[in-house]
């Protein structure tokens, strides 16, 4: 059993940075073709010239998008489907934390909008492609701080008021309930869905948010930096869900350090993953 991944197209949401760019990088290394998402330009194209030359491997791409837009996720699936035909592997890793209340262009608290909506747009927009190339895979980034999280219909997009963390923490276990969800509606397809956490990574995470230096998230992030692994570390369970054949047929489980891992009793309400979904499909004009 190998990993070659020569033949297999992937799209990687947020690989302009931190852990998505080292998985670019590593799939790359591997012989997929890597189509990186990014949003900053600069940014973006720092990134494709590092996967490009540090790989050696020509079959690397770029599109720009901001994926706290439905116009931008639109963008981005658009231009995918104008270039490739298939699609093997869909990492969904583009995510922030926001210290103060924002609302997107579409009128949507961004965290919720950018860490949850784009997820679920991005794989609904895309899922026709996935399944002609099946066996394939979607691979969502969560995060162990999902546990902190909570699912009130009532409070989705922070509604009762603003807190960092937990709108954060929400959108996290949101990750989650969609993947497990999703892995039910997916069941017979050769579509397989899983979730990850990376580990607490040293990461641009958090610093490119106004804010953020001098808050209490701020100061908790910089007094933890020197325990946080490294990108490329962060970016190994990423890397291997998507490559290994070892997980060719595992659809439906959450990851840590490239084990299957329990997450919080709430990940698993399906009735609040039903929800969730309605509620998201609404928003995308799908239902
Ligand atoms: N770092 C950690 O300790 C940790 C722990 C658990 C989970 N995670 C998760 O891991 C994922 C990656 O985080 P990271 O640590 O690698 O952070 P990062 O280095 O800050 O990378 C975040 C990525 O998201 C993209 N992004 C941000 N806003 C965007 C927008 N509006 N539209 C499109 N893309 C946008 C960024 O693009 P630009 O740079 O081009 O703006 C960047 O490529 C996130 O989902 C995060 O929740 C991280």
């Amino acid at each position: 059993m190998t990993n070659d991944m020569t033949g297999r197209i992937c799209l990687i949401t947020g690989a302009s940075s931190g852990i998505g760019k080292e998985t670019a990088l590593g799939l790359a290394q591997l012989g997929a073709t890597v189509v990186m998402h990014g949003n900053h330009p600069v940014r973006s194209q720092a990134a494709l010239d590092y996967v490009r030359s540090t790989s050696g491997n020509p079959n690397i791409d770029l599109i720009q998008a901001d994926l706290s837009q439905k116009s931008g996720i639109q963008h981005l699936a658009d231009t995918f489907k104008a270039n490739y035909s298939r699609l093997d592997v869909l990492l969904n890793n583009a995510g922030m934390l926001r210290t103060s209340y924002q609302t997107t262009l579409d009128g949507l608290e961004y965290t919720f909008a950018l860490n949850h909506l784009a997820y679920f747009m991005l794989t609904h927009l895309l899922l026709d492609v996935l399944k002609a190339s099946a066996p394939a895979r979607i691979i969502n980034i969560s995060s162990d701080a999902h546990t902190g999280g909570k699912f009130d219909p009532a409070n989705l997009q922070s509604e009762r008021g603003y807190n960092p963390l937990n709108a954060y923490s929400n959108s996290k276990l949101f990750n989650l309930l969609f993947t497990y969800e999703l892995a039910r509606r997916l069941q017979g397809t050769s579509v397989t869905v899983n979730a990850l956490h990376p580990g607490f990574v040293a990461s641009r995470f958090g610093k490119g948010n106004p804010g953020l230096r001098g808050s209490l998230v701020g100061s908790f992030m910089t007094l933890v930096r020197p325990i946080a692994i490294s990108e490329k570390r962060g970016a190994e369970t990423s890397i291997y869900l998507a490559s290994s054949p070892a997980v060719a047929n595992v659809t439906g489980m959450y990851f840590y350090r490239k084990q299957i891992t329990k997450s919080s009793p709430k990940s698993y309400d399906a009735e609040a993953a039903q929800q969730l979904w309605d509620i998201s499909a609404k928003l995308i004009g799908i239902a």
